[in-house]
């Protein structure tokens, strides 16, 4: 585990500005895994992740079908395990896939994956430190370049 960032973010924009950053280091089949509190700014980060990655799509919590995706330089495939019911929707999802594919993976509620997390991967936790305040942590776990 290697600390890249420790930021406090005062804003949405300043998140996003924090994810475009991480952007630029990102390669396809990475993993970036949020974790944070409803409300924490997890997927305004992916919002800058898909700026800096240079998908056009609005960025949309997914709903009915967990995963969405952006076409884009790199594409960004968004998922968002709120709602997830039991650990076999997991394996139903086929969500694996998108590991092997053209894409940058991130994921919202990434804990309820359990052990099924890649271990190399971007860990980003977010935590509240004041009404807009937010504690962005970004966290190289393994060697995420190599799955
Ligand atoms: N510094 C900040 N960074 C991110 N979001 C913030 C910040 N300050 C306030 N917010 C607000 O917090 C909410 C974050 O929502 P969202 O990104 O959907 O969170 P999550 O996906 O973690 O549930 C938004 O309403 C956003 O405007
Ligand atoms: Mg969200």
């Amino acid at each position: 585990m290697k600390q890249l960032l420790l930021i406090e973010s005062e804003s949405d924009a300043e998140t996003e500005a924090i994810a475009v950053e991480l952007s630029s280091i990102l390669r396809s089949g990475d993993v970036v895994a949020l974790y944070g509190q409803l409300g924490a700014g997890k997927t305004t980060f992916v919002r800058g992740l898909a700026r800096g990655l240079g998908c056009r799509q609005t960025v949309k919590s997914p709903t009915f079908n967990l995963i969405n995706e952006y076409p884009g330089d790199m594409p960004l495939y968004h998922i968002d395990f709120y709602r997830l019911e039991s650990h076999s929707e997991i394996d139903d999802l086929g969500w694996t896939d998108y590991l092997d594919g053209d894409g940058v993976v991130a994921i919202e509620w990434a804990d309820k994956l359990g052990n099924s997390l890649p271990h190399n991967r971007f860990d980003v936790l977010i935590s509240f430190g004041g009404p807009e305040i937010r504690i962005v942590e970004v966290i190289a776990v393994g060697d995420p370049g190599n799955r």
